[in-house]
């Protein structure tokens, strides 16, 4: 069955930890991001059209900075999504950015861009 959408416990995480201690997630959990340059979660969305979709990602940023995210489909095409403040860590929202996936799985990672790290995040869908 194709993946149009992986919660981002489920997808693989490199330099964040999976944790539920602020409510109103979907799924197990969120990430939190380590709050560092680099720190990454890695989706797999199975597309059964290739072409352009409108990824959107749910989160939360409980601080009044912004948390970039660079993006890439299988490691190409970077663009830098913002993540601005939610209001607290319990209020979840979702921002958006457009890309070409093929059909089959396509890796979309989601890499901080700052020393803050990412927002916490709860889930892709594509
Ligand atoms: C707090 C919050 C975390 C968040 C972190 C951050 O520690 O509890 O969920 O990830 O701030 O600033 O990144
Ligand atoms: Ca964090």
């Amino acid at each position: 069955v194709p993946a149009l959408e992986q919660e981002a416990e489920n997808a693989t995480i490199s330099q964040g930890v999976v944790e539920s201690n602020h409510a109103g997630f979907s799924g197990t959990g969120f990430v939190n991001y380590n709050n560092v340059v680099g720190s990454s979660v890695e989706y797999t969305i199975t597309a059964d059209q290739g072409g352009e979709h409108e990824l959107t990602f749910r989160y939360a940023n409980g601080t009044t900075a912004d948390r970039p995210v660079s993006v890439t489909v299988d490691g190409a095409g970077a663009q830098t999504v913002s993540f601005p403040g939610t209001g607290a860590w319990t209020t979840w929202q979702t921002r958006t950015a457009k890309v070409t996936l093929k059909v089959g799985a396509n890796k979309i990672k989601a890499t901080a861009t700052t020393a803050n790290g990412g927002p916490n995040a709860d889930k892709l869908t594509a």
